[in-house]
């Protein structure tokens, strides 16, 4: 039996299930990006307001690329899916009712999308497309025009294929028809991730039509966002778990996440909002500060124990844990080399970061390193670069980042210590794969990898003290491998 309106009263007492009227909800933001983060994260705020304050703000969502079983799973369970929430003393559920309907551009196709973006009454486009979705250079935050993706929407305006250009399309398609425009909120990892969203969006629309980029940038905002909730890939092990806890119903479209929440939103929105507010959300002028602290401590540490633990065989953060030396190296570089480059005020980052470390050694989670690994060049400047450049500015020691970035090479080299093939996943692969296979290992090839601009910018690769450091942290890794070198590292503290 599958989750559905009909088998709704069929689950235990304690699943937490719409208790409003489902009816009454409208599709008020059309979201890009149902993932496993958006169903855990946004949708949860959404329904709690709904339930406890009437509000009938609701989604209609879309995938792009990827995704399609996601999508065909919702339409067949009414819209419904279930949210666990997985404690260490046990799991909670939720069922999450606040989805008006869902779309698959490559389905039901992207005229189907555009219309459903051009409804008047849809007032926020909200985006979970990963760092990769947004056809960007993560070094300058600006749009990659020669982006294949990129390429097709300036050729093919009116049949969009990448996030930018189908948001660049909807919005034309509203001032055409003379609708308000609606507001774009990127939830996606990345610094200032509404700039990047607005850098794109112009970016694009300003090679196709002036006019219209002119109407984008008056009638449009792009608030920044700061988004914070550990929420795993969803693996046959979770469903199995999550039917269990339904009662024996099961749920495809189910996800399972850690308990703890956090959202950040810059309060700039042109057409209305939920009020967020009201269910733990804190609405802010500046998320900048909020951005940094959470990419560069939380993020930050995850690629570190990502790729270190990875190559040593650790297959999920809270295996990495276990090892004192791991956490030990965690918790200095979040306090001693991301910690100093900060902005925020008013915060305990030492309470944070333990309470981060203490959420990384949840067992019920089983983050897998390998999934934090994927799409590094895409996560590595705003995670370790950014403040890699504040040492380098301020005589700071950054032995930590540079340990993690020799480990990303040593990854992207495709064979772990133990000669078995990592499966790298990453847009740029066919780059990394050059670079790996053109280049001797040692020292050459963390010149090659450190050439990549998109990545490392052009002064990063030119300074010797970087190069030195990332080098003989490379070094290390090839001689003793992972665990020893975490050891040698942490035993410095
Ligand atoms: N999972 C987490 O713990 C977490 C926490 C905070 C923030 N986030 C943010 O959410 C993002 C998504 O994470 P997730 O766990 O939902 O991943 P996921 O793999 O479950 O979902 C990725 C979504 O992105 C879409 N997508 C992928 N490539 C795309 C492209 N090129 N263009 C358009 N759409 C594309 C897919 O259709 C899918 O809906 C992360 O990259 C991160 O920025 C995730």
């Amino acid at each position: 039996m599958k989750l559905s309106s009909k088998t709704l009263s069929n689950l235990p007492t304690g699943i937490i299930v719409p208790s409003y009227d489902r009816t009454k909800i409208k599709t008020r933001i059309v979201h890009l990006g149902f993932g496993a983060f958006h169903r855990a994260h946004q949708a949860v705020y959404a329904d709690q307001l709904a339930s406890q304050f009437d509000s009938d703000w609701g989604f209609c969502e879309v995938n792009l690329i990827g995704g399609e079983q996601q999508i065909a799973d919702l339409n067949a369970q009414d819209n419904l899916y279930s949210v666990a929430e997985m404690a260490s003393e046990g799991w909670s559920g939720r069922v999450i009712g606040v989805i008006c309907r869902a779309i698959h551009a490559e389905v039901e196709g992207i005229d189907t999308v555009l219309e459903a973006m051009a409804e008047p009454q849809v007032a926020i486009v909200s985006i979970t497309i990963t760092e990769k979705g947004y056809c960007y250079q993560p070094a300058t935050g600006k749009l990659i025009q020669d982006h294949p993706l990129i390429q097709h929407d300036t050729t093919n305006p009116r049949v969009p294929k990448s996030a930018p250009g189908v948001i660049v399309e909807a919005l034309r398609l509203r001032r055409e028809r003379q609708l308000p425009a609606f507001t774009v909120m990127s939830c996606d990892n990345m610094p200032e991730n509404g700039h990047v969203t607005r850098n794109v969006i112009l970016g694009l629309a300003k090679l196709q039509d002036e006019k219209l980029a002119e109407w984008i940038e008056a009638n449009v905002s792009f608030p920044s966002t700061m988004v914070d909730r550990i929420v795993p890939a969803v693996t046959p092990e979770t469903l199995e778990k999550i039917a269990q806890q339904l009662g024996g119903i099961n749920d495809p479209a189910g996800v399972a996440c850690e308990p703890f929440r956090q959202w950040v939103i810059e309060d700039n929105f042109v057409n209305g909002r939920p009020e967020w507010e009201k269910v733990g959300a804190e609405l802010v002028q500046d998320v900048l500060p909020f951005e940094e602290m959470k990419l560069r401590m939380l993020n930050g540490s995850h690629s570190f124990l990502a790729y270190l633990g990875y190559l040593a065989g650790y297959q999920h953060i809270n295996d990495c844990m276990q090892d004192d030396n791991y956490a030990a190296a965690a918790r200095h570089l979040m306090l001693n080399e991301q910690a100093p480059t900060l902005r925020t005020q008013g915060v305990d980052l030492v309470a944070y970061a333990d309470s981060l470390l203490n959420r990384y050694r949840n067992t019920a989670l089983k983050h897998r390193t390998w999934q934090i690994a994927m799409d590094g060049t895409q996560k590595l400047p705003q995670r370790m670069l950014d403040s890699v450049r504040y040492h380098l500015a301020n005589n700071g020691n950054f032995d930590c980042l540079a340990l993690g970035i020799a480990a990303w090479i040593r990854y992207v080299g495709g064979v772990d210590e133990q000669g078995l093939a990592i499966e790298v996943s990453d847009p740029l692969l066919a780059q990394l794969q050059a670079l790996v296979s053109g280049s001797q290992e040692g020292s050459a090839r963390v010149k090659a990898l450190l050439s990549l601009e998109v990545v490392f910018g052009n002064e990063l690769p030119q300074n010797p003290k970087f190069v030195a450091a990332v080098t003989e942290a490379y070094e290390h890794l090839l001689k003793f491998g992972a665990k020893e070198s975490v050891a040698k590292l942490a035993q410095r503290f």
